[in-house]
């Protein structure tokens, strides 16, 4: 059957590559389309003390295509938890992609936008903040301090964080957040398809203790020579430098008319600092031939470490979960995907935020102008109490011209 193909390597990488393209796995994807309730489970964590949020199902205040919708938290001071199940599977010798977008309408000011994964079984109605999770990826907000992309992996019951920073986005658009962990045990964090971090899960996290660490028994070298600069040993004092005063008489002072060199004693210009004076001789600094830099304990194989090749395996992943407590709600997610290939979720990204970036950015900043507008209408003095009432009166104007507006805002300081 074995037929000799003479020159199959053209069309073979071709075909090779058309299959690795179409063997994209997509383990959970959600574009919050029609249906999503029948996937999604809203848990009854916090039910019955009331402090369970609604998710509003909308395409936000402003958007790029208000057919888009995803979920968004609807209600101040309360705690949302939300899950939906996939055929469980491992990452083991695949390629780990978790994405979503995720936007802050209400310009948060501290609260996360973060998701989850969770392995084995869940009782989704009880999904909570105490559910063990596998994975916990996205932006963490709270006052300037914490503007982070949490990478949180979890490992043997325990909780590890990313030990680098990684930044996220601050404004009120849409951002896609992707995380990548790789079978080398290599990760990147992309967000809006950009790389913005990446490494390996060995020295990024203290998942297992590191491979190699100082030598703690080494000690630095009698002879080890660490200073840089040493005074020249050729430089010499000048002759008659010690001769030079340090203050001479002023050459511009002259005895006053009235001076009595019998009653005043006899005059004496006063003195005034050299500028010959250089202060004490000391010899001009060199390089020192010598110089073999800061002394540094030599790395050693680190006697603690055993190498887990799996380190980066999660062996039946099965849910993905937001578990959020929201201060200020208004924290939109949208186009989840938990896939083996990150060309997919690249696509993915740019199908959706990439088309409608542009046209959302427009939305917003109309909104925004249409916001300053009506706030420089409002009473500048008491605008921190009553603001809810006034943002309820400004909507009624929303339509209102800008000269109609003029014309009321000169009215209301005239009134004052
Ligand atoms: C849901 O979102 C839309 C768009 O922002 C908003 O008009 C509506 O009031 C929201 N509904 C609830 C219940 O929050
Ligand atoms: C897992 O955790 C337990 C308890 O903290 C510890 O004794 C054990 O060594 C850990 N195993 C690994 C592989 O880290």
């Amino acid at each position: 059957m074995a037929i000799p193909r003479r020159n199959p390597s053209v069309l073979g990488l071709v075909l090779l590559s058309m299959v690795a393209i179409a063997s994209a796995e997509v383990f959970f994807e959600e574009k919050f389309e029609d249906g999503w309730e029948k996937r999604w489970v809203k848990s009854d964590w916090k039910k019955d003390e009331n402090m369970a949020g609604e998710w509003n199902y909308t395409a936000g205040k402003w958007n790029g295509d208000s057919n888009d919708k995803g979920i968004q938290t609807s209600e101040d001071y309360r705690f949302y938890a939300i899950s939906a199940e996939f055929p469980e599977f491992s990452n083991k010798d695949k390629t780990l992609v978790f994405q979503f977008s995720v936007k802050h309408e209400q310009k948060l000011d501290c609260g996360g936008g973060y998701m989850k994964l969770l392995s084995g079984e869940v009782d989704q109605k009880k999904f909570g903040g105490e559910t063990p999770y596998s994975i916990m990826f996205g932006p963490d907000i709270c006052g300037y301090s914490t503007k982070k992309v949490h990478a949180i992996l979890t490992k043997n019951e325990t909780n590890h964080l990313i030990k680098k920073e990684v930044p996220c986005e601050t404004d009120q658009l849409t951002h896609v957040y992707t995380l990548i962990i790789r079978p080398d045990a290599t990760y990147s964090i992309l967000v809006d398809n950009e790389e913005k971090q990446t490494g390996s899960l060995y020295s990024d996290w203290d998942i297992l203790p590191p491979k190699t660490i100082k030598d703690p028994e080494a000690k630095k070298p009698e002879d080890w020579d660490e200073k840089e600069y040493i005074p020249d040993p050729e430089d010499k004092k000048p002759e008659g430098y010690d001769d030079i005063p340090k203050e001479i008489p002023d050459p511009d002072a002259k005895k006053p008319e009235d001076w009595d060199d019998e009653e005043d004693g006899e005059w004496t210009a006063p003195t005034i600092p050299n500028p010959e004076y250089k202060g004490p001789w000391k010899p001009k600094k060199i390089k020192n031939p010598n110089y073999k830099g800061k002394w540094k304990a030599p790395m050693i194989d680190n006697p603690d470490f055993k190498d887990d090749p799996e380190i980066y395996v999660y062996p039946n992943l099965k849910y993905v979960g937001i578990e959020l407590w929201q201060v200020k709600s208004g924290t939109m997610f949208d186009n989840v995907l938990v896939s083996d290939d990150p060309e997919y979720a690249k696509k993915l990204a740019e199908e959706t935020w990439g088309k409608n970036k542009d046209a959302e950015k427009a939305a917003f900043d109309d909104a925004e102008k249409k916001r300053e507008d009506e706030e420089s209408k409002d009473d500048p003095v008491d605008s921190d109490d009553e603001s809810g009432d006034a943002a309820d009166a400004d909507d009624d104007h929303a339509d209102d011209s800008d000269a109609e507006e003029a014309e009321k805002d000169e009215v209301h300081h005239d009134e004052l």
